[in-house]
């Protein structure tokens, strides 16, 4: 084989390449500066020489010029920390080729040319995830978004899209498994003890959807025979000794074939479809075309091991990625701006999906809750963009709330306002005039104009502005008329000084307060600043229940007195809005005592009443079921409290929640005890009632461990015990290490002996003390930091202990600053090592300027002291700088 005439030295490491590159002032990438791309590439074949610590690679295009494009001569082939070691055109060592940074050009005289690049890797060093990287001896790659420029010289975007060829040779010991996407087309023996296999990928697609595993792995194996007939073979690849921990991975992959056939008439396209696991992952999973690829936490379970939260994640999972064979594969996205066409999308599928394999209104409420304890925060803070952003710096930094879960709101917006059925017409006309597309969001909205009939101009303002529509209602009654007077702003966010009203549905249901009856639920649609609505028939002010399924997501603001919201929260026939009820009367009690003026004791005491009778009634009420009832039992996070304030104290939100807390478990002691006895004489099994009984045995002891603290330790050691599945004795261990007990200390040390060597429960083990209640909990925090078993090397690990602490306001927002240093400390280490999951940790530290002055002043000098650190990488400069701007 021909060596390029110029002399390149090979990369041996691909983390010291960037180095070599000057800083600069980073890049911003805008929307409006889209242009189509200048070359396409038709087919690309790839050929792997697989080592752990170098791997050949050896890419050749097939690559023709667009004619709608610039007319540019050169072809652009973006690189990241690669050099080429050769190149090739149209079978010649070429000459006519340069380096613009990290980018390869060539010029290029005619309109098709083919173009022969090898790289040399190094996978083993490789500690970003990004690329072609090590993980257990075992070789994968994580190409999205822009990952394969790591791996191979080539047009990094979504809109070239190519037919793959795969060849790839490797020592057969260490390897004896070769994949990638599509099919396997031949396979053989190499000299050395290697072996070969080739695969080839019928369906054009972007080079992020590119994916290659190697490795020694074990499968559980099934079928799936689609609508169509075709027989598809389903493999779920994962360690040996891990295969008896798939079935429920598998189970869940075969109803999601099946749900998406039979809810939007989407069928699979392939023979075959694999699934593999992998323990050091950035993310949850990756929808690569025939070889998803996922973080192990998602894959595996078993009772033992896996709590009944764990299953549910792992069913949503790998539907989500399922999914996205045809939202996000068969039709793309054109580039990064559109991610929520794909990412918005296939997140509302995987939620119908959900709420049809369990209770639609407990993964409603459960939706909702992600929704305002992470989205809501991040559309309020110096972070907050569009669900299609307009600029960015570094795109890992939008795989956001916004982008995912806002995302999937708005879809949810037009087919509640379709009809499901309708809806479904739009979706059909979607996947049928974009397939094999690279497609905008507009493409997406237009298609379900098209399709439902519906008049969407006004409601693209959802694609383009920030920040959480602000709703104010109020019930004004005059004769026999209700009147609802409603209002939205729009709140301002950062580069959206002025806004526009957008179209918000609203379900809502007047309660009739003789009958406890309404009669018929509507959906109105406010689509200007102010509006008002009648409904006549009614003696007296009736009870609004509004936004019910939180058919917008939006906050509202309604002014309800406490006792209609105890009258809801006991009556209301949405299930969903009756958990909102019940949230409103704690989150009006918590906001008047922490916010605005101190409460006097009499009106304290009152508020605390009102919530104790609404929670006696919920657990009293024998027409729910266990698993809602669960629900209805958990209160609004101090997340979400904080929202409710311009200038939050997290602590004095800490002190009163946590009061309340233990007031309630106080006041409500015998029944928490009898349901705790009730629930912990269900069996296991995974129905809905078992399901249920573990959610309470929690619930009730998080009651019982604030207000009565040694009968909590003595029930919470008992269940620890007595425990045969994951989902008792995390939670029981959950409450001990909130306690300062010797039972804390027994349970455990003996967590730890009996799952050692089990990395995800090991990670519950870390997460458990760092999101504990502890009175000394940034002390364990440190401590676990120095563990043998921890390692900022493994994006679970580093979550189990440092997004766990993050997230827990006692560690957090610690009033000497200890848990923002901590923070900050974690980011600095953690940068240079995998810039994409340290970038993480800013958003928590982006918070400052709504908490109150002495706080703020720490958490704004620790993202001073990150940003003047000597090489950040663009992740975290990106997300620190916006936080201090
Ligand atoms: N597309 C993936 C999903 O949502 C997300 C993803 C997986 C990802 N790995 C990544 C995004 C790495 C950015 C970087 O299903
Ligand atoms: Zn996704």
């Amino acid at each position: 084989m021909d060596i390029a005439s110029r002399p390149s030295t090979p990369i041996e490491n691909p983390e010291t390449a960037d180095a070599a590159v000057p800083p600069k002032a980073p890049a911003v990438i805008r929307r409006e500066d889209y242009r189509a791309p200048d070359w396409f590439v038709p087919e690309i074949a790839l050929d792997f020489a697989l080592d752990l610590d170098a791997t050949r690679v050896r890419a050749t295009l097939e690559v023709r010029r667009n004619a709608q494009g610039s007319g540019d001569h050169t072809l652009r082939l973006n690189g990241d920390g690669i050099a080429a070691r050769s190149v090739l055109v149209d079978g010649q060592v070429a000459n006519d080729w340069r380096m613009d940074g990290l980018d390869l050009l060539i010029e290029l005289s005619g309109d098709a040319h083919t173009v022969e690049i090898e790289t040399l890797i190094n996978p083993a060093a490789n500690s970003q995830l990004m690329g072609l990287y090590a993980s257990n001896g075992m070789l994968c790659t994580q190409c999205e978004a822009e990952g394969f420029r790591r791996i191979a010289f080539f047009p990094d975007r979504p809109d070239v899209l190519s037919t793959y060829k795969v060849h790839m040779e490797g020592d057969k010991a260490r390897f004896p498994v070769l994949l990638s996407n599509g099919n396997c087309t031949a396979t053989g023996e190499g000299t050395d003890g290697k072996h070969w296999a080739e695969w080839h990928d019928p369906w054009p697609k972007p080079c992020y959807l590119f994916a290659l595993v190697a490795g020694e792995l074990v499968a559980n194996h099934d079928t799936f025979t689609t609508a169509g007939g075709r027989k598809v073979d389903l493999n779920i690849w994962v360690r040996p000794g891990d295969e008896g921990r798939t079935q429920h991975a598998m189970d869940s992959l075969i109803a999601s074939l099946k749900w998406d056939e039979e809810t939007f008439g989407r069928e699979y396209d392939l023979d075959l479809f694999n699934i593999v696991a992998v323990s050091d992952f950035n993310m949850g999973a990756m929808e690569n075309k025939g070889l998803n690829v996922f973080n192990t936490r998602y894959v595996l379970a078993d009772p033992e091991t896996a709590t009944d939260a764990d299953y549910d994640a792992v069913e949503g999972v790998i539907g989500h990625e399922y999914f996205h064979n045809w939202s996000g594969n068969r039709v793309t996205c054109r580039d990064w701006f559109q991610l929520s066409l794909k990412e918005g999308f296939t997140v509302l599928r995987d939620q119908l999906f959900s709420a049809d394999m369990g209770s639609p209104a407990v993964k409603r409420i459960e939706d909702v809750r992600v929704l305002r304890s992470a989205q809501f925060p991040e559309d309020s803070g110096p972070l907050a963009h569009p669900i299609r952003p307009d600029s960015y710096q570094e795109i890992s930094n939008f795989y956001t709330s916004t982008v995912y879960n806002k995302g999937a709101e708005v879809i949810r917006m037009m087919r509640s306002m379709a009809g499901p059925e309708c809806f479904r017409a739009g979706t059909d006309l979607y996947f049928d005039r974009h397939d094999g597309e690279a497609a905008t969001c507009e493409d997406f909205v237009k298609a379900i104009e098209d399709g439902t009939g519906l008049d969407l101009k006004q409601f693209r303002q959802w694609y383009s502005q920030a920040g959480t529509p602000q709703v104010k209602v109020r019930v004004d009654h005059e004769g026999d008329t209700a009147t609802l007077r409603i209002t939205q702003t729009v709140p301002v966010t950062p580069g959206q000084p002025v806004k526009q009203p957008m179209p918000i549905p609203l379900r809502v249901a007047l309660f009739d307060r003789d009958s406890s009856e309404h009669r018929g639920e509507q959906l109105i649609v406010l689509d200007k600043a102010e509006d008002s609505f009648t409904f006549p028939g009614f003696a007296r002010t009736p009870v609004l229940s509004i936004n019910r399924g939180f058919t917008a997501p939006v906050a509202i603001d309604s002014d309800v007195p406490t006792a209609d919201l105890v009258f809801l929260a006991a009556n209301d026939d949405d299930p969903f809005a009756r958990y909102e009820a019940m949230q409103s009367l704690v989150v009006q009690h918590l906001v008047a005592a922490v916010g605005g003026g101190m409460l006097c004791d009499a009106e304290r005491q009152s508020g605390r009443d009102a919530i104790g009778r609404a929670l006696a009634a919920i657990l009293d009420d024998a027409t729910l079921d266990d698993l809602m009832r669960g629900e209805l039992m958990i209160l609004p996070s101090e997340a979400y409290l904080a929202e409710q304030l311009a200038i939050a104290d997290p602590g004095a939100i800490h002190a009163e929640r946590e009061g309340l807390k233990a007031w309630l478990g106080r006041e409500l002691e015998d029944r928490l005890a009898a349901l705790h006895d009730r629930v912990s004489a269900v069996s296991y099994s995974r129905s809905a009632e078992a399901r249920g009984a573990r959610k309470l045995k929690t619930q009730a002891l998080v009651y019982l461990a604030a207000g009565v603290p040694d009968e909590a330790a003595k029930r919470a050691a008992t269940q620890y015990a007595a425990a045969d599945n994951m989902t008792d004795r995390q939670g029981s261990l959950m409450v001990l290490c909130g306690l300062d007990t010797p039972a804390r200390e027994e349970a455990l040390a003996d967590f730890r002996k009996r799952y050692d060597g089990n990395a995800l429960v090991i990670d519950k083990w870390f997460s458990l003390q760092a999101g504990s209640l502890h009175p000394r909990v940034l002390d364990h925090i440190k401590a676990l930091a120095q563990h043998p078993d921890f390692t900022l090397h493994n994006p679970n690990r580093v979550r189990a202990l440092y997004m766990s602490a993050a997230v827990n306001p006692k560690a957090f927002h610690s009033g000497d600053g200890e848990g923002y240093r901590m923070i900050a400390d974690l980011i600095l280490a953690l940068d240079p090592i995998n810039a994409q999951t340290a970038a993480r940790f800013v958003p928590p530290l982006g918070r400052w300027r709504r908490i109150e002055p002495q706080r703020s002043g720490m958490m704004r000098a620790e993202l001073e002291r990150i940003a003047a650190a000597p090489k950040l990488s663009r992740d975290t400069l990106e997300q620190v700088t916006k936080s201090l701007g």
